[in-house]
């Protein structure tokens, strides 16, 4: 049991003083003395996000309901997975504007301006499918632009964001198999 050398102990040295600024406004909950970000900004990035996943929502679930009317089941089933995933995401993100002492934004009047992504319905299966890979792609670029927009300022937020931006990835993946599946002469 070797004492910390100096060095080691001057990373969080200053417990007392860490201890005395976690008590102080107390009421902030997870928002500290050090959190390092502009906190409005970030609800608000926050909130554009919680609206993109909506409208995916919105926009799987249509195409789960159209698809399963033309007989794509297995696309449909897809699309379906994909819904409740967006719909994770979007609790997740809420969850966090709660955290940061926010307010999640649900109201559907401007929720198409407030996503990154759009609603389209597309006629044909193949419409669909690429209509969702396009939001997907915004949604990838989008995101991306968020964590680095977050950097080392809000870890947390970072990293639900990067976590996300993973499965989007997949999404995309998945939709580009399901277009080279259906349509051959696109590119694969
Ligand atoms: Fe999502
Ligand atoms: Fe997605």
């Amino acid at each position: 049991m070797s004492k910390s050398s100096p060095k080691e102990g001057a990373f969080l040295s200053d417990v007392k003083e860490l201890r005395r600024r976690a008590r102080e406004h107390i009421d902030q909950g997870a928002v500290t003395t050090g959190y390092q970000a502009d906190r409005e900004k970030v609800i608000k990035v926050l909130n554009e996000a919680l609206a993109t996943e909506i409208v995916c929502v919105l926009r799987y679930k249509r195409h789960y309901f159209m698809a399963t009317g033309i007989h794509a089941q297995a696309v449909a089933q897809e699309f379906l997975e994909h819904a409740n995933d967006e719909q994770g995401h979007a609790d997740r993100i809420a969850e966090r504007i709660t955290q940061l002492g926010g307010e999640p934004d649900f109201n559907p009047a401007g929720l198409v301006s407030r996503s990154h992504s759009e609603y389209v319905e597309g006629e044909s299966l193949i419409d669909m499918i690429r209509e969702n890979l396009v939001a997907e792609r915004i949604a990838i670029e989008s995101y991306g632009e968020i964590v680095r927009f977050l950097s080392d300022r809000d870890i947390t937020s970072r990293r639900l964001m990067e976590e996300i931006l993973a499965v989007e990835e997949e999404h995309a993946d998945d939709l580009r198999d399901l277009m080279a599946t259906l349509d051959p002469t696109q590119p694969g």
